[in-house]
């Protein structure tokens, strides 16, 4: 971590490998990792959780892997028989299930498991993060690798994914009260109501998806589930800045409502590259 975030986050005392400001490790360089530290995915499993309309797992494709196994809460079965028409190269077998990653065993998986899980925007939305960590632990092949990008993150800018225009509404699921939030919410919905699909802010929201933790609490679970941190990167939003340097008054505000640090407030995602020993 650099000197001058070290002086702006003092509390953030070392859990996270990496600390950055608007950076991410693109998930083309996520999947070419894998592929190159497993070397070669020709006869490797692929498992993308949370895969919505099944562009992450089709993405697998020109790492010809094995196996890819797509699978959502919501059956997007349309995009994902259009997807596998468009994709399919003739060396990866993909197979798309519609499966509650949390409520249902992952029994889908079968004796053999897998090398790979990979998850992008998804970690963040799943409520018993614990459970399914060990799931997943279960699920892996010894030397397997567990990569995810998650977030917008709960008590981050944006947590609720409800994606407001102007950024002074970036913290309303923190600082409004039940009843303005629901009226925000009301004029939110009107607005996504369209195009509302399991990937968006108001689905996600009514139906409660959503991890509610601080970025330190994702590393300590899957820690505590067995794994090895090979990386954890943690954003940096420019725009929580922005908003703390406008509304000063509203860091220690929230700060003190929610017991947070001043880094759970700012930070707005991350990258985790794990291990099965
Ligand atoms: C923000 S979307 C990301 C979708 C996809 N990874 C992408 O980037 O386009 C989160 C996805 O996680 C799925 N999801 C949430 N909770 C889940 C659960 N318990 N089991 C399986 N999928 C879940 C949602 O249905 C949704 O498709």
């Amino acid at each position: 971590m650099s000197p001058l975030l070290k002086s702006r986050y003092p509390e953030a005392c070392g859990s996270f490998q990496v600390f950055a400001k608007e950076w991410s490790v693109s998930l083309q360089r996520q999947r070419s990792f894998c592929s190159r530290t497993l070397g070669g995915l020709g006869d490797k499993t692929v498992l993308v959780l949370g895969c919505g309309f099944g562009d992450d797992a089709v993405a697998w494709f020109p790492h010809r892997p094995g196996r890819v196994i797509g699978v959502d809460i919501v059956n997007y079965q349309r995009c994902w028989d259009e997807a596998i028409a468009k994709f399919s190269n003739g060396c990866t077998s993909i197979t798309f299930l519609q499966r509650d990653l949390v409520g249902e065993d992952w029994s889908f998986i079968g004796q053999e498991g897998v090398d790979v899980i990979f998850s992008y925007a998804v970690l963040e939305h799943i409520s018993d993060l614990s459970q399914m960590a060990r799931r997943a632990f279960d699920a892996l092949k010894p030397g397997g690798l567990f990569v995810a990008t998650y977030g917008p993150l709960w008590y981050g800018p944006n947590g609720d994914h409800t994606f407001p225009l102007a950024e002074d509404d970036y913290y309303n699921h923190l600082m409004l009260d039940d009843t303005e939030y629901d009226r925000y919410i009301d004029r939110t919905m009107s607005e996504w109501k369209h195009h509302e699909h399991g990937c968006e802010g108001p689905f996600l929201l009514e139906r409660g998806y959503f991890s509610f933790l601080r970025p330190e609490e994702y590393l300590r679970i899957f820690v505590e589930a067995g794994y090895e941190i090979c990386n954890s990167h943690l954003n940096i939003s420019t725009a929580a800045e922005r908003y703390f340097d406008k509304h000063p008054e509203r860091l220690p505000y929230l700060k003190e409502r929610y017991g947070l640090n001043t880094l759970d407030l700012y930070a707005n995602g991350s990258v985790i590259i794990l291990r099965k020993s």
